[in-house]
Order: structure tokens, then sequence, then C-alpha cells
């Protein structure tokens, strides 16, 4: 039986690092009750060597966090500042250290500049050292870093993940950190790992959206073994960002796997979001867009109408209102429009079209479309009194 999702966070870490003005400690207790609301377990609080700040935020959202929750923290495979961040959240009912190290031969080459055996035994060591500090009453997630161009030595790298959950890691998280190829070739190889790992440890993924799959790469990673999947709020993040917590969790709900969210708060969760991380909704954004309920093409809109009352829309993925949306399906009207709109229009006036009226009518409004572009209602009811 496929084990059921779980949902990793990482809006306050990898979201937050990428913001112009990284959230102080108020707007990260604001974001962290978001998540929690959402029904999201395991949160990344953030990154408590990089700052002070960061420090006293991971420190603060231990202590407040319910029993329930973990609260993570990420870490360099450095010993002090494993031991830093071991402080920040040792407060947590469960604490996890998440350590990153590099594993791609790019990096450890170029970056790292590691032998790939010294790589591996520094992988082990941190992880060692991690859970001598953690104990039984945490968890240790190991990262290895550029996962996603590991195509070349992948041996090399499951060998270093046997050898991190050798000296105890409970999670091993393969992230896309750039994305730059095909979600098959990267599923290809979360199923290789998987196969390779004991049957106790968390498989992870930790998708960005470089070239606009990280969704697609994330959801599919999971129904090739993964069964954590790391995300951001809004797909906020690095670059052009995380792997969108909403997205994600629509597909799953959507092939029936119980996410175990509270999709209903989704659009308010989204707005708020928006509004602390500066990052407004793309009109085109799936799911929260202004456009995505718009119908402007005549086919379209005949769909639109016919099936407005059912769960499932003709032209629409999901039932809005089930993530708190108020509107399906909306109707424009341009010269590419048709009879439908122009009777849901009207009809949201008080207006019953006859077959003549709406003749004559959609005549001279594609007529005015055609040098005004999108007609609004006003408009439309000025041109209907003139077929009256
Ligand atoms: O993108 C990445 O590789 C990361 C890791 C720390 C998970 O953010
Ligand atoms: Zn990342």
């Amino acid at each position: 039986m496929k084990k059921a999702p779980v949902f990793h966070d990482t809006t306050l870490r990898d979201g937050n690092q990428s913001l112009a003005k990284p959230w102080n400690l108020e707007e990260k207790l604001e974001v962290f009750g978001l998540l929690c609301g959402l029904g999201v377990e395991k949160i990344e609080a953030g990154f408590p060597s990089a700052s002070a700040m960061d420090f006293e935020t991971c420190r603060t959202i231990a202590e407040v966090a319910d029993g329930n929750i973990t609260v993570g923290a990420l870490t360099r495979a450095v010993e002090k500042d494993i031991k830093t961040t071991y402080e920040s959240i040792a407060h947590a009912a469960t604490p996890r250290i998440h350590i990153v190290l590099a594993l791609s031969p790019f990096t450890m080459e170029h970056v790292l500049k590691i032998h790939p055996q010294k790589v591996k035994q520094l992988a082990a060591e941190s992880v060692a050292y991690a859970r001598s500090l953690i104990k039984n009453r945490g968890e240790v997630q190991f990262t290895a870093e550029h996962f996603g161009d590991c195509m070349e030595n992948l041996d090399f790298v499951t060998e270093t993940f046997l050898a991190c959950t050798d000296a105890g890691a409970d999670i091993i998280n393969m992230p896309n950190t750039v994305e730059r190829y095909r979600p098959y070739l990267f599923t290809d190889m979360v199923e290789k790992v998987v196969s390779a790992l004991p049957e106790h440890i968390v498989a992870s993924v930790h998708c960005h959206n470089d070239l606009g799959m990280a969704t697609a790469t994330s959801v599919e990673s999971y129904f090739a073994g993964a069964v954590q999947i790391e995300t951001c709020l809004n797909g906020i993040g690095e670059r052009a960002g995380n792997a969108n917590l909403f997205e994600i969790a629509a597909v799953l709900n959507n092939c029936g796997v119980d996410t175990g969210l509270n999709i209903k708060l989704f659009v308010q969760t989204a707005k708020r979001i928006a509004e602390l991380s500066e990052t407004p909704i793309h009109q085109k954004a799936p799911l929260f867009g202004e456009e995505v309920v718009m119908h402007r093409s005549g086919i379209h809109q005949d769909g639109a109408a016919k099936t407005k009352h059912m769960t499932k829309g003709a032209y629409r993925p999901m039932d809005f209102s089930a993530i708190g949306r108020t509107e399906n399906d909306r109707m424009g009207f341009t010269s590419q429009s048709g009879r439908s709109a122009l009777a849901e229009i009207l009809a949201n006036e008080g207006i019953t079209l006859s077959g003549q009226q709406a003749s004559a009518l959609i005549r001279i409004c594609k007529k005015a479309s055609e040098t005004e572009g999108e007609l609004s209602t006003g408009r439309i009811l000025e041109l209907f009194a003139k077929v009256q």
C-alpha cells in the first residue's frame, strides 16, 4: 500500500532565505501559525547559523510549537554549525537536524573542492555527530545537494546515503537543487535510490522550479516512492522558487490521495503569504490567479455554462470552492466569445435573453469588441438597450 505523503515545508527557510527582506520573528511566527493551520506537521524553521535573527526565530518556534509538530533547522556539514543548529531547536517535542552536503560531481570538484571519498566520510561523520546530540528524541535528515545532477555518480550517491543511514539518518532527501532536465530522469533516480534504502528510512524530494516543472517532478517523485515532499507556500524560494505546496496538494487530492491538509484554507493562506513575502500572485498562477476562473472563448464558455453546477467543470481543474475560492467560472465577453457568455452575464443582471435578442446582441457585441476589447457588463447593457 502506498504510504500517505508527508509535507515537510521549507517556507520559513528556503522561502525566507530568498526574500529581499527576510522575515523577522513576528512574521515568521505568523507564517508558522499559517502552516500549522493548514495541518503541516513537519516544518523547517530556518538556518540558525545564517544569522542571529534566524537562530532566535528557530529557538522561539521550537518553544511555541505544539507536541505534534516536528521543528527542523538546516545546517552545513560542519560540527560547530550542527551544534548551533541543535541548540536552536532542542526544546521542540521533535527536533530535526537537517544536514546538507553537495554530492554532484560538478559541485564536489568546483565548489567544495573535496575528493568524493572525503565527502562521503564527512557526510557520515556529520550525521553521526547530529545523532549523538539529538539522541532518540529527534530526527536527522541528510540532503545530497544537487541530487538532480547526480546521474553519472548515482552509485556513489547511493553508497553515501547508506553510510548516512548507518550513521543514524532517518530521512534521506533528494533535491533538484537547480531544475535542468526532464522530470522522468529525476524520478528514475529517486526510484533507484528508494529501492536501495532500508524500509524504515523516509525518502524525500525537494524540487526547485527553474524550468517550471517542480510540481510535476514532486508529484511524480511521490508516485516513484518518495514519501516526504518538501515545499514552500505559494512556491516562493530561491530563483524561480520551490515546489508549491498548494499545487502539489491539489494534484494529489484530485488523484484521490489524502494529503491530510486543511485545503479549505488554501486561498486565504496564499493571499496572506503573498502579502508577507511581497510576492504578488500572478494573474495566471494555478489555483489562485485572478484569470484562472475566466472563460473568454465561445467553446469554453458553452462547456463552462453547461457544467457550472457540477463538481467537475468542463474547463476547470477542480472545484475551486474546496480550496476556499468563491468563484468557479467567470465569463468575459470579447470578439472570441459566444452566446453562453452573454446569457450568463445578463442573467447575473436579472435579464433573460430571448433567442432573437441573443442573435442581435451577439452581432453588435462582437463588432464592438473588435475595437474595444473585453466589454464590461455596463457596455453590454448599453448595447442590449439597442436591441430591445
Ligand atoms: O535546494 C536545495 O538543495 C536545498 C537543500 C538544503 C534541501 O534547499
Ligand atoms: Zn532548496
